[in-house]
């Protein structure tokens, strides 16, 4: 089983469509007994909060399925309870990093890491725009389960 923790600031836009939209993918490859997928901010700014309405309204205008979600903030003693963090951007990289006290068996990545451009996922928070967010997250989560399948020869 391998856990995966997305991560971003508040745990309502960016790091619930990663999760919604990896798991999608995951299904589609029916590899989901493989998975355990779950999303957390570094802050607790929107805590017990649900999806922000156009994070959602763009996980339907692509027919990506999403459940209740309720915003939580990671804690220290969590670094234990997954194998990869997956943070959108380098404020949340040193947030955590923070959180963490360090990263001692180097679980932190960027999701577009995975790419051929690791650059920051920009917060739809401050930019209202949620389609770049969708089509970055989308670009990143196939590069990243594309890297897990050759790693872990899924
Ligand atoms: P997210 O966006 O990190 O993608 O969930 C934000 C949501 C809320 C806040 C900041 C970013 N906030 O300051 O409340």
């Amino acid at each position: 089983m391998i856990k995966i923790c997305f991560i971003c600031l508040g745990n309502i836009c960016r790091s619930p469509m990663a999760e919604f939209v990896f798991k999608n993918l995951v299904t589609k490859e029916n590899l989901q007994n493989n998975f355990y997928i779950t999303s957390k901010g570094t802050s607790n700014e929107e805590q017990g909060n649900h999806l922000h309405p156009q994070a959602a309204l763009e996980l339907k205008k692509h027919n990506i399925p999403y459940n209740f979600h309720f915003a939580s903030q990671i804690m220290a003693n969590e670094y234990n309870d997954f194998d990869y963090f997956i943070v959108m951007d380098s404020s949340n990289y040193r947030n955590l990093q923070r959180i963490f006290q360090n990263d001692k068996n180097k679980k932190i990545f960027k999701l577009l890491d995975f790419t051929d451009n690791s650059k920051d996922i920009a917060d739809p928070w401050y930019t209202s725009n949620f389609d770049l967010t969708y089509k970055e997250i989308e670009k990143g989560t196939k590069a990243l389960l594309n890297h897990l399948i050759t790693k872990y020869k899924l």
